[in-house]
């Protein structure tokens, strides 16, 4: 069983992006750790990112036609304003974990809404990497 993990815009700049917000793992780094204890529990994890939010619709789409067990979704930025990616989830029977390095709760109130959060199974944030970790043990267990 595959776990997709979709990352959204500007999470390619992980590492060097505002690092005291984000810190300074990149998303290779956060990769390379999922993959390593996705081995552990003995699935697989598909990780990928996008500054263009069709792709992540794609994606959701070919996740649901592959029978994913599970998706991780980080949408950044379209977190806040994406009804698009809000309907995508809806219209898919696999699960879908929000997952934020921040807590958008606690920052400018732009981020206080969510409606990939208004959609998903459940939401892990501010854990930093450790939300990614966390998160896949969650979709393990679902
Ligand atoms: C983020 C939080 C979003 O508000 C922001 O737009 C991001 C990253 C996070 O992981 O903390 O790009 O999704």
């Amino acid at each position: 069983p595959v776990i997709y993990v979709l990352n959204g815009p500007n999470l390619n700049l992980l590492g060097s992006r505002e690092p005291e917000i984000y810190g300074s793992d990149t998303l290779d780094d956060i990769a390379g750790r999922l993959e390593d204890r996705a081995q552990e529990l003995r699935v697989d994890v598909e990780v990928r990112q996008s500054n263009h939010e069709g792709h992540l619709l794609d994606w959701i789409h070919e996740a649901e036609a592959e029978n994913a067990r599970a998706i991780l979704l980080n949408a950044a930025g379209f977190t806040h304003t994406s009804i698009a990616l809000h309907d995508a989830i809806k219209a898919v029977s696999v699960p879908v974990i929000e997952v934020h390095l921040s807590n958008p709760h606690a920052r400018e109130p732009f981020r206080h809404q969510s409606l990939v959060g208004e959609a998903a199974r459940g939401t892990i944030s501010g854990f930093g990497a450790l939300s990614y970790m966390l998160a896949l043990d969650a979709a393990i267990q679902l």
